[in-house]
């Protein structure tokens, strides 16, 4: 049986028009009028928009972080997605040092198979680069269906790698297909104020951002664009915080280089006031990089407009304050870095993003879906509303007015980054390849239904827009 939703406004990253759309099986396999056949099953949804599932490019559900782990995995994480209207997620396959590509990738489809509510597929986070891994990175696509890879500049002694390494993977990756994204703070810096703050006793979570200015982000970012420059291939800078790194990736751009920029919503709506708290409560925000100057947040969001940030990624990465986070309450540095944030993703641009006049309905589908499907390998399947597209459809009601808060969310984490934060408008119902895995803004208890995506290299498929 078919179903078919009437009276919506269909919106892509290039048009948005009235229409009915037809769903058989997985597929959305007409958008028109009177696409309605007897025996069809109805669904109206006049005054809502129609919204290809929304694609969070940036999640790290059950990772392991020395003797803990994430408070979501791959259940409570894409139940979380969901409902906020995320219908895929690329999450970080990360490899320990001294395992192979293999290893590590096998690894993240056991915690994943029969586990995830949404489809997911998996960037390969690499800790080591040695002889064998970049061979391995050339079969990356055509045996795992993995068409991007992910270094670190920072973490040191933990996943970060040197330039030598770095320059190394984006030679393999141009002629592979891979794309390379990196983590643009420098390490070394990192280390030495970090050292410094300990040596004189700065142990709160107000020092975390002390320690990673925005210079060392700039810097790092520069570095990773001439080296992705010499070598010739495209890059991805995750989670870009500040102006000062986003005019880094501007100025590649106006030279004609293929850099790509994410950011995430708590660098669009949070700043480092968040860390100057008299109790532990700043530790929330101990995230890599850290929150800005709020200043910051107007660099950025003309990004968003003009088109030099290309996605905008959650970076979810939740530990508990309870617990998790207290690890660090005598050191800072001991804080697990990262926040919540892939429930929210998709509702807060929209509200802070769309609703307030900053984005319109085209780059908010492009941000939040289109780019990531086209840079990931995954358009045209994923990422549009289209004929023969998956039926990953969120249809969200603009009129509902909610505000955020832990105590009812999803995500298994004990606060919320956006706690208090009006949110505009609610995924209404949404679909997960034709499945109604959300009615009426209530989660379907059906199962895990996700499947793993097997990607392809970011050049097909891409139309030059990004
Ligand atoms: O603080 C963060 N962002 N933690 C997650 C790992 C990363 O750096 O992306
Ligand atoms: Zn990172
Ligand atoms: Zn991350």
């Amino acid at each position: 049986m078919a179903t078919i939703l009437t009276g919506g406004t269909v919106v892509t990253a290039a048009d948005c028009y009235q229409a009915e759309v037809r769903i058989e099986g997985e597929k959305v396999v007409a958008i028109g009028q009177d696409v309605f056949q007897p025996g069809d099953h109805h669904i109206d949804v006049e005054g809502c928009f129609l919204f290809p599932g929304g694609i969070d490019p940036h999640t790290h559900f059950d990772l392991p972080v020395g003797d803990i782990k994430t408070a979501d995995d791959f259940v409570s994480g894409t139940r979380a997605a969901a409902v906020g209207g995320t219908t895929t997620v690329i999450d970080f396959a990360t490899q320990n040092k001294g395992e192979s590509l293999a290893t590590a990738l096998f690894n993240w489809h056991e915690k994943a198979r029969g586990q995830s509510y949404i489809d997911y597929g998996f960037h390969l986070a690499i800790s080591e680069v040695t002889k064998d891994v970049l061979e391995e990175m050339t079969t990356l696509i055509s045996k795992e269906g993995v068409s991007s890879v992910k270094l670190y500049m920072a973490y040191k002694n933990i996943l970060q790698v040197d330039d030598g390494a770095l320059l190394k993977v984006l030679k393999l990756a141009k002629k592979a297909g891979l794309l390379v994204c990196v983590h643009c703070e420098n390490g070394d810096v990192i280390d030495v104020l970090v050292n410094e703050a300990q040596n004189k006793g700065q142990i709160e979570p107000r020092y975390h951002p002390l320690t990673r200015p925005i210079a060392i982000e700039r810097e790092a970012t520069g570095r990773a664009i001439c080296l992705a420059e010499l070598a010739d291939a495209p890059l991805y800078i995750v989670h870009v915080s500040s102006g000062a790194a986003l005019e880094m990736v501007e100025q590649a751009r106006l030279k004609g280089f293929p850099v790509y920029a994410e950011t995430c919503p708590q660098y669009l709506l949070l700043d480092d006031s968040y860390y100057e708290t008299s109790d532990f409560s700043g530790a929330k925000y101990v995230l890599s990089p850290p929150l800005r100057p709020v200043s910051n947040q107007k660099a950025l969001w003309a990004g968003l407009d003009s088109s030099s940030v290309a996605t905008v990624g959650s970076d979810h990465c939740s530990f508990n304050l309870k617990g998790q986070k207290e690890k660090g309450l005598k050191d800072f540095s001991q804080i697990p870095n990262g926040g919540p944030g892939v429930e929210n993703r998709f509702g807060l641009l929209y509200t802070y993003g769309v609703a307030n006049g900053k984005i319109n309905l085209n780059q908010f589908v492009a941000l939040t879906s289109t780019n990531a499907a086209k840079l990931f390998g995954l358009f045209p399947r994923k990422g549009t509303i289209a004929v023969g597209s998956d039926a990953d459809l969120v249809v969200w009601d603009p009129t509902v007015q909610e505000v955020i808060t832990a105590k009812k969310q999803m995500q298994q984490v004990d606060y919320n980054l956006y706690e208090g934060f009006c949110q505009q408008g609610k995924a209404r119902h949404v679909f997960l390849r034709g499945q109604h895995l959300v009615k009426e803004g209530i989660l379907q208890e059906e199962g895990p239904a996700g499947s793993y995506l097997r990607r392809t290299s970011y050049c097909e498929g891409r139309d030059g827009s990004v």
